[in-house]
């Protein structure tokens, strides 16, 4: 018997209905502006929009774009940034090239459940560390080393942190490190709600913190794999809310086929990075 399909509630709920009624009172992003408003802002011209010709578009991302991507993670290079339509789909497109049925997968909770119905869909087990609102929104290390047992396969971190907006505290955040780094484990960071922090500070990527890092999404995701020597880069897409969307996925092209889980031409998704 196959294993249960895990939906994903909220974005089936969403998806069904905030295209069919008069007032939406459920969404959690920013008013969508027009382009001409956007423009506005930035003092633009729509000139060399309405120039853009409609034709196929470069599939990891342009060349620009990724250099411009690159730029913003120290290190990172345009080979290293695969440029994905929302964050979403490059939680969607690490989670399809590293999980196997069988693996472990850690996810930080509460929290945005894309990831964690993507793994159980995929055939792996998906555990749980709790952010407790008594410790201001900080996990238990105890529960992170328990949560990301020998043998886990990826951890998935949220930071900036959906629902809550909080951001992980450094202790956490070594502890997940080094957690993943002793097992071997990847680490998938969703970084999609960095730059629309409240507090003016942008939080610092988990890119680059240690060996390797992939990142996912309109403000990024990040995953790192401690033993690994691949790099990946960061990634682009775009969000509902507007944020930026950046994530750091796979290498080159060669290592990108090995990607697809059943098909030679699917995209791959993460990105990893060895540091000193
Ligand atoms: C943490 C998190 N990741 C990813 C997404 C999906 O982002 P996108 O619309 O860019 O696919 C959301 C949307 O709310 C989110 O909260």
């Amino acid at each position: 018997m196959s294993p249960k399909f895990v939906p994903f509630d909220l974005e089936r709920w969403q998806s069904t209905w905030e295209n069919r009624v008069r007032f939406n009172l459920s969404e959690s992003g920013v008013h969508p502006l027009s382009v001409q408003e956007l423009l506005g802002l930035a003092a633009a011209s729509a000139v060399p929009l309405l120039e853009v010709r409609l034709g196929y578009a470069q599939s990891n991302g342009s060349d620009l774009l990724r250099e411009r991507i690159a730029a913003l993670y120290p290190g990172a290079s345009p080979d290293q940034v695969l440029v994905t339509t929302g964050s979403s789909e490059a939680n969607f497109v690490t989670c399809w090239r590293l999980l196997e049925p069988g693996d472990k997968v850690a996810v930080m909770m509460p929290n945005y459940l894309q990831t964690w119905g993507l793994a159980q869909n995929f055939g792996a087990q998906a555990k749980a560390f709790q952010l407790h609102e008594k410790e201001g929104w900080e996990p238990y290390a105890e529960e992170i080393r328990t949560a990301i047992a020998p043998g886990t396969k990826l951890v998935v971190v949220t930071n900036p942190h959906n629902p809550t907006g909080h951001v992980l505290g450094d202790a956490a955040r070594k502890t997940i490190l080094d957690r993943a780094a002793e097992v071997g484990a990847w680490i998938l960071v969703d970084e999609v709600y960095q730059g629309a922090e409240r507090g003016g500070k942008t939080t610092q990527s988990f890119w680059g913190r240690r060996r390797t890092a992939c990142r996912a999404s309109a403000s990024a995701g990040s995953s790192q794999r401690p033993r690994s020597a691949r790099r990946h880069g960061p990634g682009t897409t775009t969000r509902r809310s507007a944020h930026r969307a950046r994530r750091i996925t796979s290498p080159p092209w060669p290592w990108t086929r090995t990607c697809a889980r059943n098909s030679s031409t699917a995209p791959a998704a993460s990105c990893t990075r060895t540091f000193p």
